[in-house]
């Protein structure tokens, strides 16, 4: 067994490094996380024999390797927790409300595109096509379909363009997913060449805003599980950005603990069933951008009562009560049920 020295961060230094990561991809580390950066970065140190902080921070800062140790260091600090089908109730979402209505607003181009930003090791984004490729069905074939998935991380891009996963990352994966779209090799799934080929990788940090100009404008935004590390400066022009690139009439996701509550945002939110998605819209009194909707006074499905409903998105309560008027909203049927659209179009 190899022995491990432990390598001591001080307050300073630990102030040091913070800055220097939050400047550079806008991830926060508070006071009392500090034993986390201590103990991934240690290791790292250990790799590189250094023996004390200050090194590293001019070996991190100066000189000839400052970007790829950039890299190594986000391969070390990020924590990239996932797996396919994550959350089963906003994929629902995604797949029976989202998407059948997306399907008929864009029959005229035939073109989706759905951008999974902080990735990971790649289950969110295959998880995506999955869900694209069963609903179209055989439609597909005359569809363009677009899955774009980045992450800051090299490491975790690579994972994913491997496509093979072990037992882990299938935990949250019905039988009937794996025996459709996967292939057993030894310990490990592989993800379906189709699948595979629906989905695109690329490096990126959201906190270059500029640098996401490139990818154009999506129908849906997946942004889970990351924004709990950034704080709400960071939230706030991340959340901006996809204000910016996503369609009037698009949808974005966010973890199922994470909020846009309190943050200056373009986005209101809507709760179906389970779970909940963030919409373009402008709120009206009583409402901010990022409010949750009926959490606390929702019917039995836990859907926001209609009158809320109708309230931020400008829409009539219907005959029917919450459920209908949900419904009729997201079917596009109640005539005003559009949020406010910023003129933004498809490329
Ligand atoms: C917990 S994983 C989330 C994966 C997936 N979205 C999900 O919900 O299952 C968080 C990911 O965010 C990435 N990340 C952290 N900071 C980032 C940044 N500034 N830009 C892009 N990705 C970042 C990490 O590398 C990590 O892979």
């Amino acid at each position: 067994m190899s022995e491990t020295k432990t390598i001591t961060m001080s307050a300073r230094q630990f102030d040091q490094l913070r800055k220097i990561i939050y400047e550079r991809a806008g991830i926060h580390f508070p006071d009392a996380k500090k034993y986390v950066l201590e103990s991934r970065l240690g290791r790292r140190l250990e790799e590189l024999e250094i023996e004390d902080y200050d090194q590293y921070v001019q070996f991190l800062t100066i000189g000839p390797y400052k970007d790829d140790e950039f890299q190594e260091m986000f391969n070390k600090i990020t924590i990239n927790e996932t797996s396919f089908f994550r959350n089963e109730p906003q994929l629902e979402v995604f797949e029976k409300q989202v998407l059948p209505k997306l399907i008929e607003a864009r029959a005229g181009n035939k073109r989706l595109r759905v951008w999974s930003a902080a990735c990971s090791t790649g289950e969110e984004p295959y998880t995506l096509a999955m869900i694209i490729h069963r609903s179209l069905g055989v439609r597909l074939m005359d569809w363009r379909v677009e899955v774009l998935a980045t992450d800051i991380s090299e490491k975790v891009l690579t994972d994913a363009q491997g496509g093979r996963y072990t037992d882990y990352s299938m935990r949250t994966t019905s039988p009937l997913v794996k025996q459709r779209y996967f292939k057993q090799d030894g310990p490990y799934w592989v993800v379906d060449p189709t699948i595979k080929s629906m989905v695109n990788f690329d490096l990126h940090n959201l906190k270059d805003r500029m640098a996401a100009k490139r990818y154009g404008t999506w129908d849906v935004i997946f942004c889970r599980n990351v924004m709990i590390y950034f704080d709400d400066t960071m939230k706030a022009l991340v959340v901006g950005g996809f204000g910016d690139q996503l369609a009037s009439d698009g949808w974005l996701f966010i973890g199922h603990s994470e909020t846009l509550r309190g943050l200056n945002t373009p986005f209101v939110q809507t709760t179906v069933s389970h779970g909940f998605c963030y919409q373009k819209g402008v709120p009206t009194s009583g409402s901010t951008p990022g409010s949750t909707f009926g959490s606390s006074h929702g019917s039995s499905h836990g859907i926001a009562p209609a009158h809320v409903h109708a309230h931020a998105h400008g829409v009539k309560p219907v005959a029917g009560g919450a459920l209908a008027a949900v419904q009729a909203a997201l079917k596009g049927t109640a005539p005003s049920a559009k949020p406010a659209t910023t003129g933004l179009k498809l490329t």
